[in-house]
């Protein structure tokens, strides 16, 4: 075998240009072959699919179809996000102009540990993130990093406030909030968290108040972090309330927009997130309401001086003279030393389609969340959970009980006919759809529906 080609250098593009035919050509084969939203069949028969297509996968000699072979295999057992019936999750179709930036990212594999192996990348990434901090906190001196989503985002915003207020901080949050939060606790040695119930499903003030009112030991330091966008609702807790809470108790605020943070490019729901700049730390997550492949997150940062925390010395990235004579220090940028430029598709995709292009996609899928619950509403055998915050809508069949409901949604899944998520609600299990398809039509919620009541067993 001759030494295969590399993706970038002189014969980059046309080695690569046949291959891009080979992907798109077994993506779309894969997709025929799949059919619908998910492959049919559960896990054993994609398992066995995957395994007979496998083969071999270190084989003596190399196989010259195995890139076809594999994206077609991997296409065709794959969930569809761009598939209207594939609705459960946080798990957003990605732009076709966000997936063709990332192609040259790959091609161009720049590394952002050291401005020698990112020059570029480096000062796009700051004006990015610049930028994307700029839209929460308006035109002050604040800053972001870009994460590999939501906990690590989460992750990073309790770092840097047990760097500023020492290790017996206590992270109070919403018995709301993500997993990754108690999660990220636990990983920096951070006391047992303060868990303030939420049965409305967003943070109550008063409790909120009461919490923080009677913590153990007069001078706790305390970081209260609030939701903008629940993962099984949407909701969004109450920030302004939340902020002059942290203020008149001196606590310190972190705000997970994974979510709804993308609320910020659409004038219609902006105003959702007032409160978001109260907070010292806001998770943002373009992988979610944003349509980047993943990786897409960030955490912006008010005080820029909290990333000092982060300040890091490696002579062989960013020796002290270096620095001095003007070469920027990426290191103290992030936890992870070789570092992919997610940042590429981000900014492709923010001036392709400017502020309104993306305002109109989270209108559409909040729009059409408002669709969903009206359809629901309307339905004699089903039942409406609540109206939607965002684009997440839950719903159950009426009268079902808990077994039923969860059978109804792996019924669905094992034979790849609509792929629905599920939380637990007021002590009951609910169905959820998490709208992220700005394509997805009305006709398409409607035979969700069908779907999910001829499905029901009653
Ligand atoms: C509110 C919230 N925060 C954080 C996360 C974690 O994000 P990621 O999966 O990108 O790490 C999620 C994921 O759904 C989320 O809903």
């Amino acid at each position: 075998m001759s030494t295969p080609p590399l993706a970038s250098g002189p014969e980059g593009p046309d080695a690569l240009r046949p291959l891009l035919d080979t992907v798109l050509d077994a993506l779309d084969s894969g997709r025929r072959a799949r059919g619908g939203p998910l492959p049919a069949g559960g896990p054993d028969a994609v398992a066995a699919r995957v395994r007979a297509a496998t083969g071999d996968l270190l084989p003596p000699h190399g196989d010259p179809d195995a890139l076809r072979t594999l994206v077609h295999t991997l296409t065709e057992g794959s969930a569809d996000p761009a598939h209207p019936l594939c609705a459960a999750h946080l798990h957003c179709p990605p732009l076709a102009v966000a997936t063709a930036a990332d192609l040259a990212v790959s091609a161009l594999n720049p590394s952002l540990d050291s401005w020698d192996q990112a020059p570029a990348a480096s000062e796009l990434e700051t004006l990015v993130t610049r930028a994307l901090a700029a839209e929460i906190y308006g035109p002050t001196p604040a800053d972001a990093l870009v994460t590999t989503g939501g906990t690590e985002s989460n992750q990073l915003a309790l770092l840097l406030a047990r760097e500023t207020h020492g290790a017996t901080l206590r992270l109070v949050h919403g018995a709301n909030a993500h997993h990754s939060l108690p999660r990220a606790a636990w990983l920096l040695g951070l006391p047992a968290p303060v868990v303030v119930p939420t049965p409305t499903g967003t943070l109550d003030p008063a409790a909120l108040d009461d919490a923080l009112a009677t913590l153990p030991g007069p001078r706790t330091a305390v970081v209260v972090a609030a939701t903008a966008g629940t993962t099984d609702t949407g909701r969004i807790d109450p920030l302004p309330d939340i902020a002059a809470l942290c203020r008149t108790h001196g606590a310190r605020l972190h705000i997970d927009a994974a979510y709804g943070g993308g609320l910020l490019f659409s004038d219609r729901h902006r105003s959702a997130l007032t409160g978001l700049d109260a907070a010292h730390t806001v998770t943002l997550d373009l992988h979610k309401l944003g349509w980047q492949p993943v990786a897409a997150g960030l955490l912006a940062v008010r005080d820029t001086t909290d990333l000092t925390a982060l300040r890091h010395r490696a002579d062989y990235l960013n020796a002290d003279d270096d620095t001095e004579a003007g070469l920027p220090d990426l290191l103290g940028r992030s936890l992870r030393t070789t570092r992919r430029p997610d940042i590429l598709k981000i900014a492709v995709t923010l001036k392709t389609l400017g502020r309104d292009g993306l305002g109109t996609l989270v209108d559409q899928v909040c729009h059409r969340a408002h669709e969903l619950a009206a359809l629901i509403r309307a339905h004699p055998h089903l039942e409406l959970h609540a109206p939607p915050t965002i684009s997440t809508v839950l719903f159950r069949p009426t009268g079902a009980t808990d077994t039923t409901v969860a059978e109804t949604r792996r019924r669905l899944l094992t034979d790849g006919s609509a792929v629905l998520g599920r939380t637990r609600i007021d002590g009951r299990l609910w169905l959820k759809t998490t709208l992220l398809n700005p394509h997805t039509r009305p006709d398409d919620l409607a035979a969700l529906l069908t779907l999910v009541e001829g499905n029901t067993s009653r």
